[in-house]
């Protein structure tokens, strides 16, 4: 038994590998079951036994120079194809880079956002109330009788007998008035529901309401604060007007009107030919509301407003559909 050919074919089969399969190649055909290795240590049977042991010495000692040789290899082999398989997915920095997609708050919220600004720096805090109301809440201690066309069924999303979704903000001037003594000055924001769905109305909108209760709070607090107001909002030089309205929960009552921003008030579709827009109701706080409350009306007076925020937003920018608040598209909600 010749071990220099052995050692001979060994050296020739792991010069000729070239590549990590090359490795798993060689080692089956050298160290596999049916490999050169084996059929040598089955031919020491066939040696005297004198020789045996040492032919089977050296045969190991190779063998196991052969598992180590391959191992190297393998390992050498292995860091290469990873290096390989790393430059393929390393990151060009040539490349243009990705712009992420950042979110941005609604056109709604950023308006209602500047309008509550705007009350805060006025000295009003902010109150809030539930969506799901009391009929008792959103209608009756406002003074609004049991017929009254706000009531009706077209307009109003029944819950249940005796609760609603608010169709107005007004519920929480109850709601306040009811937990504290004057004096109050308070806003509150948030979402209102009426069963009506057109070009000018969705089912839910937003309301932001205004209660300002006191000793000696007159009509002309009324009309400073909301001045105030729509100069912030809309610019310094925006007129406003008031005419005189119906609300069962206050008395006089007023509807405000700003000098149209899309025209300048000479006249155009949106104003309909009138140059005025109209953004709100109000008035001076019923006495009838006060006895709701437990409030002594002989003592104080006070005003409320309520104004919608969808309109308010769509005077802002310049929004003929309402509907488009609430598509959420985003080639539309991006504009803002
Ligand atoms: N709540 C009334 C509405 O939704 C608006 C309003 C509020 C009027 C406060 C007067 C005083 O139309």
């Amino acid at each position: 038994m010749d071990i220099g050919i052995l050692r001979d074919r060994v050296d020739k089969e792991l010069s000729s590998i070239k590549t990590i399969d090359d490795v798993r190649k060689v080692r089956i055909s050298l160290l596999g079951r049916k490999g050169v290795f084996s059929e040598y240590i089955d031919n020491i049977k066939l040696l005297d036994k004198e020789k045996r042991r040492e032919a089977g010495q050296e045969i190991n000692a190779l063998k196991t120079e052969t598992e180590n040789r391959l191992r190297e290899l393998e390992i050498s082999y292995e860091g290469e194809e990873k290096g390989k398989r790393e430059t393929a997915s390393r990151v060009d920095i040539t490349m243009p880079g990705k712009v992420p997609l950042i979110g941005r708050k609604h056109p709604i919220t950023q308006t209602l956002d500047e309008m509550i600004r705007i009350f805060t720096s006025l000295g009003f805090s902010v109150a809030e109330g539930p969506d799901i109301e009391l009929d008792y809440y959103n209608f009756e201690a406002l003074n609004i009788p049991a017929d009254h066309p706000a009531r009706d069924m077209q307009d109003t999303f029944y819950i249940q007998n005796g609760v609603v979704l608010r169709t107005h903000t007004s519920p929480v001037q109850i709601r306040v008035m009811e937990s504290q003594l004057p004096p109050v000055k308070i806003i509150a924001p948030g979402a209102v529901y009426r069963c009506d769905n057109d070009i000018s109305h969705t089912p839910m909108f937003h309301q932001v309401e205004g209660l300002m209760v006191d000793k000696n709070v007159r009509f002309s607090d009324l009309k400073g604060i909301l001045s105030m107001f729509v100069q912030e909002m809309f610019g310094k030089d925006t007129p406003l007007r008031f005419r005189p309205s119906y609300f069962p929960f206050t008395e006089p009552s007023a509807e405000v009107d700003i000098g149209c921003v899309i025209c300048g008030g000479v006249g155009c579709r949106v104003c309909k030919d009138t140059g005025w827009l109209e953004i709100l109701g109000s008035g001076m706080v019923h006495p009838q509301v006060f006895r709701n409350v437990g409030y002594d009306q002989e003592e104080i007076t006070g005003f409320a407003f309520g104004m919608g925020v969808e309109r308010i937003a769509m005077i802002r920018y310049g929004i003929d559909d309402i509907r488009q608040f609430y598509y959420n598209d985003i080639r539309f909600l991006s504009q803002f």
